[in-house]
């Protein structure tokens, strides 16, 4: 009983503790200030273990249609540069400003599809990665886990190659509800459900094109 007593005595004072320190405001949220290596590496663990146990019964489709392919490179190439880059891309202040750091193009091409697959439809919790399933029809998120796949080797000439045999930019292929696989389906006025991944020329500029600011972007 004594030890009981003991035991949660400890307890509430520990959780005073957790607290104090959360309230005096010492842990740095800043991106700019690394999580110590100990606590890098737990994070990394978990957002491993958390992604291959989700990503293990996915079936991975024939990824190496040429038309998932094609689709895939020109929504790669509208949505992920800023923060992945490309091999004809260098970096941006997303790609170099974000904590943790987007894995490079090279690197993505090093992924399990699978797990890519996952990450690209459900995020990645306070990393900035968004969850593009929650505007992107599963064929689409398929078509980059695709195209990614060719990363590997990949010459900046073969990638621009590929993103212009793409009709250029997706317009917003990424709506859940286009119909035929057509990328250009509803991209139009009538469709305000549009995707917001207008207007792709600009990946900086504000999704749904209504509150853009005109301040030049000066630094
Ligand atoms: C705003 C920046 C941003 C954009 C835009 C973005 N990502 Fe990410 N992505 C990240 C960050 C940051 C991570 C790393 C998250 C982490 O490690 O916790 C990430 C992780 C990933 C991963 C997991 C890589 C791995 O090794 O586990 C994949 C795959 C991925 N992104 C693909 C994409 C694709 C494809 C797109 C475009 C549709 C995209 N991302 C758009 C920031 C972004």
């Amino acid at each position: 009983m004594k030890l009981l007593k003991t035991l949660v005595v400890l307890a509430l004072l520990g959780m005073v503790m957790a607290a104090a320190v959360i309230w005096s405001g010492v842990y740095h949220v800043g991106a700019d200030d690394p999580h110590w290596s100990a606590t890098y590496r737990v994070l990394e663990v978990a957002r491993q273990r958390s992604i291959a146990v989700r990503a293990a019964d996915i079936e991975v489709p024939d990824l190496s249609d040429a038309e998932l392919i094609r689709s895939g490179a020109g929504n790669y190439s509208a949505m992920c540069v800023t923060c992945h880059l490309s091999p004809d891309a260098a970096e941006t202040e997303l790609s170099i400003g974000l904590y943790p750091r987007p894995p490079r193009w090279d690197a993505l091409g090093q992924t399990d599809p699978a797990e890519a697959f996952w990450v690209l439809k459900h995020g990645i919790k306070a990393s900035g990665m968004p969850a593009w399933g929650k505007s992107m029809d599963d064929r689409y998120l398929w078509g980059m886990v695709a195209f990614m796949q060719q990363f590997p080797g990949m010459t900046a000439a073969q990638y621009s190659a590929q993103v212009s045999a793409s009709d250029g930019h997706s317009h917003g292929g990424g709506e859940t509800d286009v119909g035929g696989g057509d990328p250009h389906a509803g991209h139009d006025g009538a469709n305000a459900e549009r995707s917001s991944f207008e207007p792709v020329d600009d990946p900086m500029a504000t999704p749904s094109g209504e509150e853009h600011s005109d301040d030049g972007h000066d630094h």
